[in-house]
């Protein structure tokens, strides 16, 4: 049994929930939840120790703290993988892939902590100013909330946790339900570099009991939220005058032009579309194909999708494992359904069994169907064609959403011109809209939500500007 980790303890409860495994459920650990009561406390206490550890802990330890955990985790990597494999069923060598880019998270977080600044104002520039010094100071917000998914268990918290802590903040760690064992794992890692008690305390506990009253406390001085687009609209609604970052969903576009290199194309979006079951927030959903290249895509698209090894996800071979749940693929399987009762073709997968969906290649779609409007987050990928350019923007802005877009053609300008009109957050030439490095800016426009993660960027967001001004004597 594991359970919130507060002050440094661990918290026992009653009220238990067991984890299990997407592809063989079974269980894979016993979860203690925690209570309103103790996340007022988990709050008292974070809020504490800002003010009695945090905001008095020099950057050259904070980077050390970040940089240690760091290291222990290199010297387990297998063992992260493995948990993500166990509870999140995603195949063993993206876990091993995810757990790679933690370890850069926390790198890039150590480093950036030696490196926050201010500026010097020039207050000649008034002339009133004369005689005056003006300095503006980058200082930590107090107590930092981190909700989490369940879909990188490991990289998206510490896309939170990680510059929190290197900006001088304390943090309240809200991990998905469906995995507290990475977080669980997580939070222990950081005690063991020697962070300090208080300073990351995780709470697990349902969105209900703990999540609401978290975003609402007023003793939390910002919440960066990764999940889906009515849970951001609610946090948003009731965050009162709490900073918050949002990264929710998107039905990520890709452009083919008659001159790109298809083959690199066909291989990159297999990967693009199926990578953990389409789990992702920037899958590639909606595929746009040049008529004059349409046909020739498409069947090398479906021939190496149908390539793809589906099943159990610690093989080493497998490319595709389960959805979270079966209720999720259910839900998926339905959409597809209904878009073929609508006249969409399904060209290939579409299967359901349990947890597994087979990655499915959808046709003659439209855009009210919900494999385009909506955010599948499934292994479900729309390929459609397009004639002209402009007509190919269209279709890729015709979204409420707008996270990150791939283009891919051999002519620089054009690549540069679409670059700019499509209203997405990122754009990629001649890469996939689900490639994401950890040092990039990285968040959405529209729906897709607010605030940029990416360590640097989102130390910006976890600081604020501080002004000191002085009259000097003359
Ligand atoms: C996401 O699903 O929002 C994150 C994707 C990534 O970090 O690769």
């Amino acid at each position: 049994m594991i359970g919130s980790i507060i002050n440094g303890h661990e918290i026992a409860s009653d009220n238990i929930l067991e984890v299990k495994n997407p592809y063989n459920q079974e269980v894979v650990a016993e979860i203690a939840l925690a209570s309103k009561k103790e996340l007022d406390y988990a709050v008292e206490n974070s809020f504490e120790t800002f003010h009695a550890t945090m905001k008095q802990m020099p950057a050259h330890d904070r980077s050390d703290i970040l940089r240690k955990t760091a290291d222990l985790m290199e010297e387990r990597v297998e063992e992260f993988a493995e948990i993500v494999v166990q509870e999140a069923g995603k195949p063993i060598t993206s876990s091993r892939a995810e757990v790679e880019r933690a370890i850069q998270v926390l790198r890039f977080a150590s480093e950036e902590a030696k490196h926050i600044s201010g500026e010097v104002i020039p207050m000649d520039a008034a002339m009133n100013g004369e005689g005056r010094l003006g300095l503006v100071k980058r200082i930590p917000l107090g107590v930092v909330a981190a909700i989490t998914p369940f879909n990188f268990p490991l990289n998206l918290s510490l896309h939170k946790i990680a510059p929190a802590i290197a900006a001088g903040n304390t943090v309240l760690f809200k991990p998905a339900e469906k995995t507290p064992v990475s977080a669980y794992k997580l939070t222990k890692l950081f005690q063991e570099a020697g962070l300090p008690d208080g300073v990351l305390n995780l709470v697990m506990g349902t969105g209900k009991e703990v999540g609401e009253p978290l975003v609402q406390h007023d003793k939390i001085h910002k919440v960066s939220f990764t999940g889906s687009l009515p849970v951001g609209r609610s946090i948003r609604e009731s965050a009162g005058f709490k900073k918050v970052t949002l990264e929710l969903g998107s039905n990520s576009p890709n452009l083919i032009f008659d001159d790109a290199d298809i083959d690199q194309a066909v291989e990159s979006l297999v990967k693009g579309a199926f990578a953990f079951s389409g789990q992702v927030c920037i899958s590639a959903q909606r595929i746009y194909v040049q008529s004059e290249v349409y046909d020739q895509f498409l069947e090398k698209y479906i021939e190496k999708t149908k390539a793809l090894k589906v099943g159990d996800p610690s093989k080493e071979d497998t490319d595709v494992g389960p959805m979270i749940n079966e209720k999720e693929a259910e839900r998926a399987k339905t959409w597809i359904d209904d878009a073929a009762e609508n006249g969409a073709t399904i060209e290939t997968g579409g299967e359901q069994d349990g947890t597994i969906l087979t990655p499915t290649i959808m046709t003659n779609v439209d855009r009210n169907m919900k494999v385009i409007a909506e955010e599948v987050f499934a292994p479900i990928v729309s390929v459609i064609p397009f004639d002209e350019e402009e007509e190919a923007v269209k279709f890729a802005n015709d979204s409420i959403y707008g996270l990150q877009a791939g283009v891919f053609t051999k002519d620089l300008d054009r690549a540069l011109r679409v670059a700019d009109k499509l209203e997405t957050g990122g754009v990629w030439i001649n890469e996939i809209s689900t490639y994401r490095q950890d040092n990039i800016p990285y968040g959405g426009v529209k729906q897709s939500g607010m605030g940029r993660e990416g360590v640097k960027y989102a130390v910006e967001d976890m600081t604020e500007l501080k002004f000191i001004g002085m009259k000097l004597k003359t």
